[in-house]
């Protein structure tokens, strides 16, 4: 878009905006905050970024006009863009801004304005130039945010020097209210659209993660919670009827809450979120789902769809090479995706991907969580061998969902300690959601020796510093979740050598 074109435009859409303010049949509509939810950017590509916000409060006609403006400098004294979109009802009054033709590799700022009012001003950036030599990269990842179980410390690490943010699912937890919490859900379980949007208003309200979001682009997945807990495919957890109306309630609002491309919008109860994202030379992003394609887990009990642990030799099933994580279409597309091109292949992905064994091996071949890719270890080995066969370089598996901070090694075999590790593996503790106790991981480590760090006793998130030889990782933990103020601390640091797998303590 020409700036100079859009000028006098803007002029006759500020009168709109006046009138489409006086209309708004509420008595003090004028005072009433339209963004208290804050601003975000999302999906960076080379030329664009989508930047997203939501009108909030009493009384909003059926269509808003938005205006957004994309900036050089912090105080908009030199426009890069300016635009206008509606803000319609239907969709939760968001809005999903994309910005198209920005310069590459370039730092941004934005910011909304309608019915007479500005929102909060946001920090976001392109990527590099495809095919471009970039230097660093430096991104941090985090999930699992309950509400209810901490406040958002954690998102204090969020700082604007990030080039991304990767969140990795459950942004929301459905759950009803407990009378214990530190802080509590608003409403019962959240089972519809109403429901669903209620509650990532509730948690968008967060000063914490509205910072964190104005900081950087983010780039997402989900894991169950935004739907519910364990859901698989099309099924629910309770084996409920309709569970695909609740699931095109729960991608509908995720849609409308995060940034995301219009292109993105779900239709019905279906949604892509598998991406990929070139930063110059330097990485290849692979963003997977793995739980709307997935195969329902492995030998649940009887009239339950959720998850279990179990015993490797009470359930053959679990070793059916047909069961799939990611459903044959993603897999094929990632397969067919790997770069060698880049120095480095990180994949962003829900869940621990390592084996982790739970129980001495001679009692029943081992005791495994039947949600995670131990449920589905003839895909997972599938994944791992085309990355040893094909000599995929910089392999790195980014997860969360565990909420246990953990660096492993991702073995050609699990079975077989001397078998070569082919990529890497960081799993980031929860934001703020609880885990084991610390002294359970210390038991369960000894099991499984290709996991070199196991703390779940710490919210936090990881950061990384990425250049063309070494990946390094700072394991960020907080202090206390139950205080917002608290310190974040590196509780540990590995770093990956390009061309050597596996991390190793630094
Ligand atoms: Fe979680």
């Amino acid at each position: 878009m020409d700036p100079k074109k859009t000028a006098p435009l803007l002029g006759r859409r500020a009168m709109v905006l006046a009138a489409a303010a006086a209309f708004v049949p509420h008595a003090r509509a004028a005072d009433v905050p339209r963004f208290e939810l804050g601003v975000a950017s999302g999906c960076p590509s080379e030329h664009g970024v989508v930047l997203w916000t939501r009108l909030t409060g009493e009384g909003l006609p059926a269509q808003v006009p938005v205006c957004w403006e994309v900036a050089h400098d912090r105080g908009f004294a030199r426009i890069a863009q300016r635009g206008e979109e509606l803000a319609e009802a239907a969709w939760a009054h968001s809005v999903h801004a994309e910005p198209a033709g920005l310069e590459p590799a370039r730092e941004y700022w934005y910011r909304f304005t309608a019915l007479g009012q500005a929102s909060a001003v946001g920090r976001t950036r392109t990527a590099p130039p495809s095919g471009a030599e970039v230097a660093t990269l430096r991104l941090m990842i985090a999930s699992c945010q309950h509400y209810e179980q901490g406040h958002y410390a954690a998102w204090r690490d969020a700082d604007p020097g990030l080039d991304l943010i990767v969140f990795l699912g459950d942004y929301i937890y459905e759950h009803g209210s407990s009378p214990l919490a530190l802080r509590r859900h608003r409403g019962a379980r959240v089972e519809n659209l109403a429901a669903y949007r209620d509650r990532y208003a509730q948690y968008k309200s967060d000063a914490l993660l509205q910072a964190a979001h104005a900081a950087a682009p983010w780039l997402m997945v989900w894991d169950d919670h935004e739907v519910e807990n364990d859901y698989a495919g099309a099924q629910g957890e309770r084996l409920q009827s309709h569970f695909l109306d609740q699931r095109a309630a729960a991608y509908r609002a995720y849609w409308e809450h995060l940034p995301f491309p219009k292109s993105a919008r779900p239709r019905g109860p279906d949604m892509r979120i598998y991406a990929r994202l070139d930063w110059g030379t330097l990485a290849r992003f692979h963003l997977l789902d793995g739980r709307q394609y997935r195969d329902p887990q492995a030998c649940p009990e009887p009239g339950y769809g959720g998850s279990r642990t179990l015993r490797l030799n009470d359930c053959r099933a679990l070793l059916d090479p047909k069961r799939t994580l990611l459903g044959g279409p993603q897999e094929r597309w990632l397969e067919e995706g790997w770069s060698t091109e880049h120095r480095w292949n990180l994949l962003a992905q829900q869940t621990l991907m390592a084996r982790f064994n739970t129980e001495d091996p001679a009692v029943g071949g081992g005791r495994y969580w039947n949600d995670g890719w131990d449920g589905y270890p003839a895909a997972r080995q599938r994944l791992l061998s085309v990355v040893e066969h094909r000599r995929i370089p910089g392999v790195v598996v980014l997860g969360g969902d565990v909420h246990t901070h953990y660096a492993a090694d991702l073995r050609a075999d699990f079975d077989d300690p001397m078998s070569p590790v082919v990529a890497s593996e960081f799993c980031t503790t929860s934001i703020s959601s609880r885990s084991w106790s610390q002294q359970r991981v210390d038991s369960l480590l000894p099991l499984n020796p290709h996991v070199h760090y196991g703390r779940s006793d710490r919210r936090g998130s990881i950061r990384f510093e990425v250049d063309s030889r070494e990946l390094r990782a700072e394991l960020r933990a907080v202090d206390d979740a139950r205080d917002a103020a608290s310190a974040v601390r590196t509780a540990a640091r590995f770093v990956v050598d390009r061309d050597r797998p596996g991390p190793q303590r630094a």
